[in-house]
């Protein structure tokens, strides 16, 4: 489908919602706790879709992580398992595995992927970085990678990131073994290259730090305009909207407006919005309107099908690994609980929040926690999580604090870990549902060292539970 042809799609499902609504034949979006409007449904409607980019060790791990995966998004990039490094760690030994769970599990869940990326500067392979190659066979190495990966996933995938941030910030080419070897045309020759691998395909440009109009987007806009003259199958161009909180440029309508223009697509690739630590209430706000005024700003510009998050939550984000005292930019905290980011999103696209973020139960859980046997160092748990909602819950993890440096030693009826004081555990294969009004029963063994007070709250899939 293209690009379009999805967007207009997603438009029509969402008045046929609306019509259906009035008629009184569908009910319309609630704020039910136990079953809110799916983000992907409402972004739907409002023409766009709403895609995260993930990784498939916590997708495959981490039922929490999952579970807003599968429900919440259209579109899923995988964010590091379709890099050349990845795919290739060895000349001609493909390690497909990873790309490949990340396409299943999207076809299974009814979503598009976004493959990235096929030529970038990093993340690159040592052989082919230090091979010593000349740029006759560089170039043949990378019509062959393109053809090979492109090819492999032809039909698949939605739309490519062909090459992956080209420019300097100040517009001019950013040095990398491809520009410097084969000068501008490598971006041209990818593009073609990858349309021959798979016609159905968008074919993207995607670049960092050009939201707003400024000397690096102004070099992309002109090479598009070469591009597109020049007949190469350029379709859109990805924005990847790495953001600092309260600096959202003023100018970023206008400039998805000017390459929309030019009949490409523009899509906002990796958005997150980062902040300098702790989190304070206030940044949490402002972080709230930035996250709308860029979904606002796609909504705006018909040419803009789709924003896509970079990452499920605030615990598994590059941000902190590479800007250090930086973080929380994502909607999702590291306890898997919507933030005033993921409220303000899904109230602007027409929901209403179940819950504010961070609010203690809302109906979902019940916990029931004892201490059935205690010595002087050491005691065993008892925990009972019940279901008092309506609907089953499918996979779970449990989360809570131990403030006097309790540490489990073994536990049982589900997978256990912690890290520091935060204890995690999630489902066992056999206990994965919990029907409505149903429980299950988990145990520990851990030590202490001699005050053992109970958790305060207990966290199931990111919602804070009752205690019983
Ligand atoms: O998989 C290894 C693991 O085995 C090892 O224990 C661990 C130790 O550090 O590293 C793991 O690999 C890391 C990998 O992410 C997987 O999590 C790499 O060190 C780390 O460098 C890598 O970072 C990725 C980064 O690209 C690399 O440049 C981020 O996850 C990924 O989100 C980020 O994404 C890029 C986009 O592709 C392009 N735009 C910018 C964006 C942010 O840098």
């Amino acid at each position: 489908m293209t690009d379009n042809r999805h967007r207009r799609a997603t438009r029509l499902l969402g008045l046929l919602a609306t019509g259906l609504c009035a008629a009184g034949l569908l009910t319309a979006p609630t704020a039910q706790a136990a079953d809110p409007t799916p983000l992907r449904e409402l972004a739907a409607a409002a023409g766009i879709h709403v895609g995260n980019g993930i990784e498939a060790a916590p997708l495959a791990s981490i039922p929490a992580y999952e579970a807003i995966v599968g429900r919440e998004y259209e579109a899923v990039t995988p964010g590091n398992e379709m890099k050349w490094g990845s795919v290739e760690p060895t000349r001609g030994q493909y390690n497909w595995g990873p790309a490949d769970q990340i396409v299943a599990y999207a076809e299974a869940n009814d979503q598009i992927v976004r493959g990235h990326t096929l030529v970038w500067h990093s993340q690159q392979p040592n052989w082919l970085t230090s091979g010593n190659f000349t740029p006759a066979q560089l170039r043949t190495i990378l019509s062959e990678h393109i053809a090979v990966q492109a090819g492999r996933y032809e039909g698949r995938v939605y739309a490519w990131d062909v090459v992956n941030e080209p420019f300097n910030e100040n517009g001019s080419y950013r040095g990398t073994i491809w520009y410097d070897n084969l000068g501008v045309d490598y971006i041209a020759d990818s593009l073609r290259w990858a349309r021959a691998a798979d016609p159905g395909a968008k074919l993207y440009i995607n670049d960092y730090n050009i939201e707003g109009i400024n000397a690096k987007s102004n070099a992309l806009y002109n090479l598009a305009v070469e591009l597109l003259a020049a007949g190469v199958p350029l379709d859109g161009i990805g924005i990847q909207g790495h953001i600092i909180i309260g600096q959202v440029p003023s100018t970023f309508a206008a400039n998805m407006q000017r390459f929309a223009d030019l009949g490409l697509d523009v899509a906002i690739t990796e958005l997150d919005i980062r902040m300098q630590l702790p989190v304070t209430d206030a940044k949490l706000q402002t972080q709230a309107a930035d996250y709308r005024s860029v979904f606002q700003s796609c909504i705006a510009v018909d040419g803009c099908i789709g924003v896509t998050v970079w990452g499920v939550t605030d615990g598994l984000s590059w941000i902190p690994d590479t800007f250090p005292g930086e973080g929380a930019a994502l909607m999702h905290d590291a306890q898997y609980r919507p933030k005033p980011a993921w409220n303000s999103v899904y109230q602007l696209l027409g929901g209403t929040p179940p819950e504010e973020p961070g609010e203690p139960g809302n109906g979902t859980c019940a916990v029931r926690y004892s201490v059935a046997d205690q010595w002087n160092n050491g005691f065993t748990g008892a925990i009972t999580v019940a279901n008092p909602g309506t609907t089953a819950i499918d996979g779970w993890e449990l989360s809570w604090t131990f403030s006097s440096g309790q540490s489990v030693t073994n536990g049982w009826n589900g997978t256990w870990s912690q890290s520091g004081s935060t204890v995690r555990v999630t489902n066992a294969a056999w206990n994965r549902a919990i029907a409505p009004g149903g429980n299950v029963t988990l145990g520990f063994n851990a030590s202490h060292s001699g005050t053992n007070p109970a958790p305060g709250t207990f966290t199931l899939n990111g919602t804070a539970c009752t205690s019983q």
